[in-house]
């Protein structure tokens, strides 16, 4: 049987940190930054931890949780199966949105942008900083694809391993890197009695950057 759960009384304020108009640099990628290395210096659980929104073809929104590898070129970049079922939204449909959010610091950060892969060097260029057995997943996991059982994939992984020891992996063409490029980014900082700091960055068509105050 299904059981109720009554989450009602799970509260708690936010008060460690804040973040004021005075604290905003003009390009927000400064503060991406900022933000970013004090989650990983604070040693928050998986720092980079980004969930990635897509939608499908009818229009539902489809999430699930990537790692951030690089923040190049103003652009947010993780990597993945481009066969996969967020590969495929993303191929009919561009536009993505991204949240980081880091419990210990009260703090998330919104994205919203457009998406598009990396070249194949640039995704070469990774793959081979991977771990080998990273490696030989990506090149036997038919990601978000159904399979008839947990042995199934260790078969697959077992035999590729045999089949590359000793020898380079080469990446798999269905694996590589996306770049979303963001044409908003909100910081948001969690307050007291939850009157909440938000901060809206919006690009301008002059590549600059507006800066708003969100109502919590
Ligand atoms: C903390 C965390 C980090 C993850 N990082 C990645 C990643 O960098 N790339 C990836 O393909 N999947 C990653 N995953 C698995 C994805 O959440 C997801 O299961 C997978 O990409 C398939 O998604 P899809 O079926 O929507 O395409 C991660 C999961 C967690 C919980």
């Amino acid at each position: 049987m299904v059981k109720d759960l009554h989450l009602e009384n799970i509260r708690r304020e936010y008060s460690s940190l804040s973040l004021g108009r005075k604290d905003l640099p003009d390009d927000p990628f400064e503060l991406v930054g900022k933000w970013l290395n004090q989650a990983i210096e604070t040693q928050v659980n998986e720092p980079t931890a980004m969930i990635v929104a897509t939608s499908t073809p009818d229009g539902y929104p489809s999430v699930r949780t990537v790692l951030l590898k690089e923040v190049l070129d103003e652009q947010f970049v993780f990597y993945s199966n481009y066969e996969s079922r967020k590969g495929q939204q993303i191929a009919a449909n561009p536009h993505v949105a991204l949240t980081f959010l880091w419990h210990e610091l009260e703090r998330q950060i919104h994205v919203e942008g457009d998406i598009h892969r990396l070249s194949p060097e640039e995704s070469d260029a990774y793959f081979a900083m991977r771990p080998y057995k990273s490696r030989v997943g990506a090149r036997i996991s038919p990601q978000s694809q159904h399979i008839p059982s947990r042995e199934y994939i260790m078969m697959r992984f077992a035999s590729e391993s045999l089949r590359f020891v000793g020898r380079e992996v080469p990446r798999p063409a269905n694996w590589g890197g996306w770049a979303v490029v963001p044409r908003r980014i909100e910081f948001w900082q969690g307050r007291d009695s939850r009157l909440h700091d938000r901060f809206l960055y919006e690009r301008q068509a002059d590549g600059s950057w507006e800066i708003h105050r969100l109502a919590p």
